[in-house]
C-alpha cells in the first residue's frame, strides 16, 4: 500500500463535490491485483488507521481524479488547427489525407506513442478514441496502451462510401476485421473495443446494419460515432437516410442506440431525439472546443437537463483544438454561456465548476457506463488519478490564493490552467 497526502477532490453518487483541504489518499492492491483507492478522505480522520503505510506529502497540491475524455481521434494530432469553411470541407481537405496515412504500421506507432504521452502529459487516463479504417492503427494504440496499462478504448473507423481512396474501406471486410479486433483486444487488461460506424454519411445500409448486428453480439463492448455537428452533415445525412425519423434516429433503426453508445456532439437536437437518448441509455459526448473551431454549434446544457441523457466533456482533437481538460472545461463554460444569445434565444446556462469538473470525470466515466471504474476516487475505484499544482504559473498563484472556497479555486483552474498545472499523473497498475 501507499499514500498521499495533499487536498483532496472527488465526487460522491449525486455528482456533488468532496474536497478535503488536507486530505489522505490510500491506495493498494486490490481483488485482481490491480492499483485501486483502499481510502480517501480527511488525514486527521484516516492517519491513525493507515499509520504504516509509506506516505508521500505533497503539500500545497490537489490530487484529483484522472479525466475522461469521451470523444477523441488518435491520427488527427497533425490535424489540429486545420482552418476550414466547416466539417465537411474540413475532413476532405485535411483529416482523409491525414488518416490514409495510418496505413503505415511506423507511422501508427510513432503516432499512438506521442498520442499517448500527450494524454497523460495532460492528466487524461482514460479515453474513448477513434482510430483510422486501417486495423494497423488499432493494434499499434492497443499495443502502446497495453504497455502503459492505460484505460483506452477504441475502435477502427467504418466507412464504405463517400470517402477517398486510402480510408474508404470494403463492406464485408470491414466487418470481418471489426470482429477479429474485438476477439483480439475487447477485455484484455485496461482496453476495450467501440464499434465505429463514422457517421451515418460514410457508411452504407448494408455496413451500418452489420455494424448493428454485431453490437447486438457483443452486448459489452463500446459504440462510437457521430451525430448532428453540422447544418449541412444532417441535411446529408436526412437525404442518404429518408425512411429514419432523424439523423441520429439512423442509430436506432440499424440497432446502433443501447448501453455503452457514445455519440459526438449531439448539437442540433429536437426534444423527440432527446428523448431518445434517454430511453436508450445512449450517451452524447459534448466536444467544445471542436464545435467553436469548425462553426458547428453549440451544445444545449438546459437541453440535455430538460429531458435528461448521459453526457460528459471530450476535446475531439484534431477537431478539437487541445488535449488540455481545462482548456474544454473552459470551453464549455463559454458554450453554455453563449446558447444564450443568437436570432433563436436559448435559455443559457452557467455551469458551475464542480459540474464542468464532473463532466469531466466522474460524470464522464458514468456516461461511459464506467462509474466506480474511474473518474473518480471512491474506494473501489482504480487509482488513476493527477496531482495539481494550483500555483504553476504566478497568474494562477496570484488568483488560487485568493480563492476562498472550493468553487472559486475549481474556476481559477478551469479559466487560467493548462498542461502547466498537471504535475504528475499516476496510472493505476496491474500486479
Ligand atoms: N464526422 C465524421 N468524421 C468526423 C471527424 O473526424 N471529426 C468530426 N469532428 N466530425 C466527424
Ligand atoms: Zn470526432
Amino acid at each position: 500500500m501507499q499514500s498521499w497526502r495533499a487536498s483532496l477532490l472527488r465526487f460522491d453518487e449525486h455528482g456533488h463535490a468532496v474536497f478535503d483541504r488536507d486530505g489522505l489518499l490510500v491506495t493498494g492492491p486490490g481483488a485482481d491485483g490491480r492499483t485501486v483507492v483502499i481510502a480517501a478522505g480527511d488525514h486527521a480522520a484516516l492517519q491513525p488507521r493507515y499509520a504504516q503505510v509509506p506516505c508521500t506529502h505533497l503539500p500545497g497540491r490537489l490530487i484529483a481524479p484522472g479525466f475522461v475524455d469521451m470523444h477523441i481521434h488518435y491520427p488527427q494530432i497533425d490535424v489540429i488547427g486545420s482552418p476550414a469553411e466547416g466539417l465537411l470541407p474540413w475532413l476532405e481537405h485535411y483529416t482523409f489525407p491525414h488518416e490514409a496515412q495510418f496505413a503505415d504500421p511506423a507511422h501508427a506507432a510513432e503516432s499512438a506513442r506521442f498520442f499517448c504521452d500527450e494524454l497523460m502529459r495532460h492528466g487524461v487516463t482514460t479515453a474513448l478514441t477513434f482510430c483510422t479504417s486501417h486495423p494497423t492503427s488499432v493494434n499499434a494504440l492497443f499495443a502502446e496502451a497495453q504497455r502503459r496499462d492505460l484505460r483506452l478504448i477504441a475502435g477502427k473507423c467504418l466507412q464504405d462510401r463517400h470517402s477517398p481512396d486510402g480510408v474508404r474501406d470494403e463492406t464485408e471486410q470491414s466487418l470481418i476485421d471489426t470482429e477479429a479486433l474485438i476477439n483480439q483486444w475487447h477485455g484484455v487488461g485496461r482496453l476495450g473495443y467501440a464499434i465505429t460506424p463514422r457517421f451515418a454519411p460514410s457508411c452504407t445500409e448494408r455496413q451500418l446494419r452489420g455494424a448493428g448486428e454485431l453490437a447486438a453480439r457483443y452486448p459489452d463492448v463500446w459504440i462510437q460515432s457521430h451525430v448532428a455537428e453540422n447544418v449541412d452533415e444532417i441535411a446529408w445525412a436526412r437525404a442518404l437516410f429518408p425512411d429514419s425519423r432523424s439523423y441520429l434516429a439512423i442509430y436506432a433503426d440499424h440497432g446502433l442506440m443501447r448501453r455503452r453508445a457514445v455519440y459526438a456532439h449531439c448539437i442540433h437536437f429536437h426534444d423527440d431525439d432527446r428523448a431518445l437518448m434517454r430511453d436508450t441509455h445512449t450517451a452524447a459526448a459534448v466536444c467544445p472546443t471542436s464545435n467553436l473551431f469548425l462553426g458547428s454549434g453549440f451544445f444545449d446544457f438546459a437541453g440535455a437537463e430538460r429531458v435528461p441523457f448521459a453526457h460528459g466533456l471530450a476535446s475531439d482533437v484534431g477537431g478539437g483544438t487541445s488535449f488540455s481538460p481545462f482548456v474544454t472545461m473552459r470551453a464549455a463554460y463559454f458554450a453554455g454561456r453563449a446558447a444564450s444569445t443568437g436570432l433563436e434565444p436559448k435559455p443559457g446556462v452557467s455551469l458551475s465548476p464542480e459540474r464542468l469538473w464532473w463532466l469531466h470525470t466522474a460524470g464522464a466515466a458514468r456516461a461511459l457506463d464506467l462509474e466506480g471504474v474511474v473518474g473518480n476516487l471512491q474506494p473501489g475505484c482504480e487509482a488513476d488519478f493527477v496531482v495539481l499544482h494550483p500555483e504553476a504559473t504566478p497568474l494562477l498563484a496570484r488568483r488560487t490564493r485568493a480563492a476562498g472556497n472550493l468553487a472559486e479555486l475549481l474556476f481559477a483552474l478551469i479559466v487560467l490552467g493548462d498542461d502547466r498545472v498537471v504535475e504528475r499523473t499516476v496510472i493505476s497498475q496491474a500486479k
